[in-house]
């Protein structure tokens, strides 16, 4: 188990989620600059997690679909900091924010190396894969 806190994001931090953003998905990555942050940015509820420093490690994002589902995207953390439950912490968090208002069930689009680290949250597979950002994906989903 990990004592890693995460919390909603503020207008405050969001140049930091955007610079880790950009670190993972684009430089590392290789997602086109232009695709990596949308319109639905600007109405999701996104997560954060902070290393012992104050430094933003971990992110992702809560998109309410309003029919008593969401779906959760844009899951990553820094490279430097994997493996030290930052990404469980914000997973957990926007889980929470989605039962928060009433949430029912929640969908992701997983990209299929990061499979294991949702079934570990209780995430299951659906369907088949598929490639979607030039990244093979598969679906999963939780009921919370
Ligand atoms: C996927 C990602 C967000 C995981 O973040 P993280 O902070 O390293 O994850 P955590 O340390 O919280 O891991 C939680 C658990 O999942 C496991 N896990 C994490 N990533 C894993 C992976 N790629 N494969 C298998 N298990 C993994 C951890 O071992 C840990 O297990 P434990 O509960 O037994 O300790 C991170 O690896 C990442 O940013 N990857 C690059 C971007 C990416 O692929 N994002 C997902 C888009 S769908």
């Amino acid at each position: 188990m990990s004592d890693v806190r995460a919390s909603v994001a503020g207008p405050a931090d969001w140049p930091e989620v955007v610079a880790l953003r950009t670190r993972v998905f684009v430089d590392e990555q290789g997602v086109p600059p232009e695709i990596e942050q949308d319109d639905a940015d600007a109405t999701a509820v996104h997560g954060i997690a902070r290393d012992a420093a104050g430094a933003v490690v971990a992110t992702g994002r809560l998109l309410l679909r309003g029919d008593g589902t969401a779906t959760i995207g844009r899951m990553a953390t820094d490279a430097a900091a994997r493996g030290r439950g930052h990404g469980a912490a914000v997973l957990a968090e926007l889980e929470r924010q989605a039962a928060a208002r009433g949430v029912v069930a929640v969908e992701l689009h997983a990209q299929v190396t990061a499979r294991r680290f949702y079934e570990r949250a209780g995430y299951a597979a659906v369907g088949d894969e598929y490639v979607e950002a030039g990244i093979r994906h598969v679906t999963m989903r939780r009921r919370l």
